[in-house]
């Protein structure tokens, strides 16, 4: 069975709400195990033993949140010599654009190195009940991709 990862950071609660729903959307594939974990928690055999991760995080300072940074630093250089290229894709909740959380996180993840698989779900912190689903979907696409093996 395949394993999905979804490694989140939140603060006020708010990339945490999202992440569930990524979480529920992703868990309607049957045959896609998923471990909702926060970036504190997570570490390199997170990475290790999935075969594709999503991360959310709000934006901070435009970037991601320091604590998702911290995971990233923690883990890098016991899986670099992994060559992991597993898939990955990032939701972000942010007041404004989002694009620097989603900028940093993909420039470090080239190093590990990930393959970007979607293009980032940027959600507006005004808009969290209303956006649940499309996170679901962005869960779901990413479960059932993993499934038939298409990344
Ligand atoms: C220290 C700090 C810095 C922030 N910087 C940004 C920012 O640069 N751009 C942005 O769009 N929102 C920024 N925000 C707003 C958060 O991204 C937004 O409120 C987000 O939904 C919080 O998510 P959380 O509840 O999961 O922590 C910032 C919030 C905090 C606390």
């Amino acid at each position: 069975m395949k394993k999905l990862s979804i490694v989140y950071h939140s603060q006020s609660n708010t990339t945490a709400k999202l992440a569930n729903y990524v979480y529920s959307g992703s868990k309607k594939e049957a045959d896609v195990s998923v471990n909702l974990i926060l970036a504190s928690d997570a570490n390199a055999e997170t990475l290790l033993s999935s075969d594709g991760i999503i991360f959310g995080t709000p934006e901070n300072f435009g970037y991601m949140s320091g604590v998702l940074k911290d995971f990233f630093d923690r883990t890098f250089y016991q899986v670099e010599d992994k060559q992991l290229n597993i898939p990955y894709c990032i939701f972000v909740s942010a007041g404004n654009d989002g694009l620097g959380a989603v900028s940093s996180i993909d420039r470090i993840v080239k190093g590990y190195p990930l393959n970007k698989i979607a293009e980032p779900l940027i959600i507006s912190t005004k808009d969290i009940e209303q956006e649940r689903e499309r996170c679901e979907d962005f869960g779901h696409n990413m479960a059932a991709g993993l499934a038939l093996s298409v990344f």
